[in-house]
């Protein structure tokens, strides 16, 4: 027998009459470099480095409630200890079209609520931003802050110093990855659920002398990094960002 495509006519019907399944499947997202868009969000699989290592992930949209979007990845992840080999993440996307110069933002206001499951996790829970000299020169700042730092997790570089920010010790650390230099922020302890405003860690490192105000803030990622692990379940069940 061969299944006759459902019109619409017939599916209005069907539903009012049968209990057919209601959940449309999203999108799985488990190629490399597979993206989807929704709202104001990109939402990336990003195995950038996939080959320090064997295993797969899967990346998903769970939905946008009151512009608050739900995503999840999972994952397994074999191989080197120390290398990073994936970063799903959700990119802000107004941002990316329209940079701002870091002395004309006001506020970058966020909500992420998350949870994380797995076996012999070692993985971080952070966000990405990205700077730049200009609004469409080559990204010269990587600044991250990690929300956990799981299993014994580490950022690149030495640790540079300290900053206290909404009760919570974060400590402060400088390193390079290729290009970029990259400044990290590292809570003191995990945090899974956070409402906050990201400009203080960037005026911190204004203030500090580590990169100038007139960059141009370029993305907002936020996302996590295996390093290693399996069975991973990584849920974010809310998360919004605005630049203002
Ligand atoms: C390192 O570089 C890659 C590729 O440019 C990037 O995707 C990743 O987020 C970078 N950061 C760290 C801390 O590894
Ligand atoms: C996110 O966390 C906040 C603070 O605990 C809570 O009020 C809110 O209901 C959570 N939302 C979701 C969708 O988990």
């Amino acid at each position: 027998m061969k299944w006759a495509p459902i019109t619409s006519t017939l599916l209005l019907v069907s539903t009012a009459t049968f209990a057919l399944p209601t959940t449309k499947r999203a999108t799985e997202l488990c190629g490399q470099w597979d993206t989807e868009e929704i709202g104001d969000y990109i939402v990336y699989n990003n195995a950038w480095n996939q080959d320090k290592g064997t295993g797969s992930q899967c990346t998903q949209i769970k939905g946008l409630n009151n512009n608050e979007l739900a995503w999840s990845s999972a994952w397994s992840w074999d191989g080197t200890k120390y290398d990073v080999k994936t970063y799903p993440n959700a990119k802000y996307k107004p941002l990316a079209a329209k940079p701002k110069q870091l002395s004309s933002i006001s506020s970058i206001p966020f909500k992420w609520n998350w949870s994380y499951k797995g076996d012999n996790l070692i993985t971080d829970v952070a966000f990405d931003l990205w700077t730049a000299p200009s609004a469409d020169s080559d990204l010269e700042f990587e600044i991250m802050i990690w929300l956990a730092a799981i299993g014994g997790a580490g950022p690149l570089g030495n640790q540079v110093g300290t900053f206290e920010y909404g009760g919570t010790n974060w400590k402060l650390y400088e390193g390079s990855n290729g290009s970029q230099k990259v400044y990290s922020f590292i809570a003191g302890n995990t945090i899974e659920k956070l409402s906050s405003d990201a400009l203080p860690f960037l005026q911190h490192l204004v203030k500090s002398g580590y990169i100038a105000d007139s960059q141009y803030l370029r993305d907002i990622q936020a996302g996590t990094e295996p390093f290693i692990g399996s069975n991973a379940v990584f849920e974010t069940t809310a998360y919004t960002v605005t630049v203002k």
